[in-house]
């Protein structure tokens, strides 16, 4: 990971860290902790940092927003690793949640990192109410029924069969592109009146690398290193799930992220502001190999 983004990362783990030990001892804030601080890439996070810094904002103001961000991933993918889901039980290196402590446990873990999130929110020292509640309107449209758990839905309901590729489109924009997309506008509301006029370019952005993210996934489902990726190989194909490879091929799978990533430049670098960050995550997506 680049230097920048090593050193956000590092910001992100010791504001999650601080923040949990805080709170009192109990198996819940245990299996919270234990899946939060196993180590993520914590690439919404550094994403809400990085369109913030673009304009200005003090890194300060963009703490919270980003810890929200990365609690209700977490709790996806502890969710996502049940046995009712993808039944996986390898994640972040370590035994998943379930594995560790129980079902019901790794549920509620799930369950409390989500209300989490919207409380970090709502208790923020450095946001005004009018940038809080339009956090809070963004994040939890990203994570419902308009969002990721839409796309959950679809995702599992189209198990064990050949979907067109527009309707898997439509499953990664849902499962993963939404909380990507909220995490730029978090970063973006945080900064105030100067990043409207370009919330179009950071949407398409978005867009772009949402879809680039969710499909170099499905490539390193295949061709990914179990050890690298702290996660199982080959989840995908023991649950029959419909992905880019297995539609279109590997080949055209990874000249589509390529194309991705070409839209996400072009569409922030008509931003007058320092997007070389930016451009940079979105190489990072399509190259990364965890
Ligand atoms: C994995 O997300 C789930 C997807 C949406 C593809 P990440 O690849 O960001 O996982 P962590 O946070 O680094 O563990
Ligand atoms: C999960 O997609 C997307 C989420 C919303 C968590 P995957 O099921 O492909 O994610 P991994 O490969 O288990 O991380
Ligand atoms: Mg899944
Ligand atoms: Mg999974
Ligand atoms: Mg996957």
């Amino acid at each position: 990971m680049m230097n920048n983004l090593k050193t956000l990362q590092d910001r992100i783990d010791a504001f999650l860290t601080s923040y949990l030990s805080e709170k009192s001892a109990s198996t819940l804030q245990q299996a919270m902790s234990y899946s939060l601080l196993a180590g993520g890439k914590r690439i919404r996070p550094i994403l809400v940092y990085l369109t913030g810094q673009m304009f200005g904002c003090p890194l300060a103001n963009l703490d919270e927003p980003a810890a929200a961000i990365e609690s209700i991933h977490t709790y996806s993918l502890i969710h996502d690793d049940l046995p009712a889901m993808d039944n996986d039980d390898l994640r972040r290196g370590k035994p998943t949640c379930h594995i560790q402590f129980n079902e019901a446990q790794a549920i509620l873990a799930g369950d409390a990192l989500q209300s989490l999130a919207f409380t970090l929110l709502a208790e923020s020292q450095f946001l005004d109410d009018q940038a809080k509640i339009r956090m809070i309107t963004e994040l939890a449209q990203a994570s419902g029924l308009d969002g990721m758990c839409l796309g959950q839905s679809l995702d599992l309901q189209a198990e064990h069969q050949s979907i067109s590729l527009e309707h898997l489109q439509k499953i990664h924009c849902y499962k993963t592109g939404a909380l990507i997309k909220a995490a730029i506008r978090l970063g973006a509301y945080a900064s105030g009146n100067q990043a409207i006029p370009y919330y179009a370019n950071l949407d398409h952005y978005s867009k772009a690398i949402g879809l680039a993210f969710q499909i170099q996934d499905d490539i390193l489902d295949i061709i990914g290193e179990q050890a690298i990726m702290g996660k199982r190989q080959g989840s995908d194909i023991a649950h029959e799930k419909s992905t880019y490879p297995s539609l279109m091929g590997l080949k055209n799978a990874q000249q589509l992220t390529q194309q991705l990533y070409q839209q996400a430049i072009d569409s922030v670098k008509q931003i007058p502001y320092n997007s070389k960050p930016l451009q940079d995550l979105a190489s990072y997506i399509i190259n990364r190999n965890s």
